[in-house]
């Protein structure tokens, strides 16, 4: 495939970016979206020019760094991670326009490359639980019930990509907010510091800048791990409760 390429180039964060366009030739439909990147840079090396920068990390959808907005969408056409989509989502002929992630809350580094630095601090302040140090305690001396691990275990599979924040008008990382909270608070073992939690997670991220949720949904409609909307009830139900406790 040969296809046209506008891609955002800024040099670092407090440089002037803007939209450069390249022509890539020998694009196969089995690359993944990343193997098309490389192919450019390779490209951009023989002419002398500066290669693209753009985060990656596992290329199996794990880690969450591969973050692009692909023609106005989080991740491209597919509910995926962008290093799991691949170029047969496109035709000979495309243009392609790539941006990295807009958001206050996640600054540009450099051209494609986002600082989502706020999602660790988010984390640091409440996104786990404390237990005794020692030996790992007996697998079933906490018997959770079976629907809430299961639910637990399906929230816990947020790879914090940050496309949920990308793909919302308010930039709020809510759904982000609503899978850890869920995640903690649906196991015996996240009891003890369910609401204290909930509520210091809840003032880092607004520290951090991102915006309120307004029941918009393009968020879950983004996020390439299917995490459902209804953990920003739970996080609000949670909330709410924190408050009447004095938390
Ligand atoms: S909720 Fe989904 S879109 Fe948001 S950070 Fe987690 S995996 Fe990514
Ligand atoms: S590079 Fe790790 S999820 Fe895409």
């Amino acid at each position: 495939m040969k296809l046209t390429l506008k891609i955002w180039r800024q040099a670092n964060a407090s440089a002037e970016g803007a939209v450069h366009t390249y022509e890539l030739d020998g694009v196969s439909q089995d690359m993944s979206f990343l193997e098309m990147l490389d192919l450019l840079n390779e490209q951009l090396l023989t002419t002398g020019e500066e290669p693209v920068a753009f985060d990656s990390d596992c290329r199996e959808g794990i880690c969450g760094t591969c973050s692009l907005m692909i023609n106005g969408q989080a991740h491209g056409p597919e509910v995926t991670t962008t290093c799991q989509l691949h170029m047969r989502s496109f035709k000979d002929g495309d243009t392609i326009t790539i941006e990295p992630w807009r958001a206050d809350s996640f600054p540009v580094v450099k051209d494609l490359i986002v600082d989502r630095s706020a999602f660790d601090r988010i984390i640091q302040s409440g996104g786990f639980i404390s237990a005794n140090t020692g030996s790992a305690p007996e697998a079933n001396s906490v018997p959770a019930p079976r629907d809430k691990a299961q639910r637990a275990f399906n929230v816990a599979t947020c790879i914090g990509c940050g496309a949920c924040v990308a793909a919302c008008p308010n930039g709020s990382a809510s759904l982000f907010l609503g899978a850890k909270i869920t995640h903690l608070g649906e196991l015996p073992q996240g009891q003890p510091e369910r609401y204290g939690r909930v509520t210091s997670m809840v003032a880092q991220h607004d520290h951090e800048g991102f915006g309120g949720c307004t029941n918009i949904g393009e968020c879950a409609a983004a996020c390439p791990k299917e995490i459902p909307l209804d953990v920003i009830s739970q996080l609000n139900k949670d909330l709410r409760t924190a408050m009447f406790k004095g938390f």
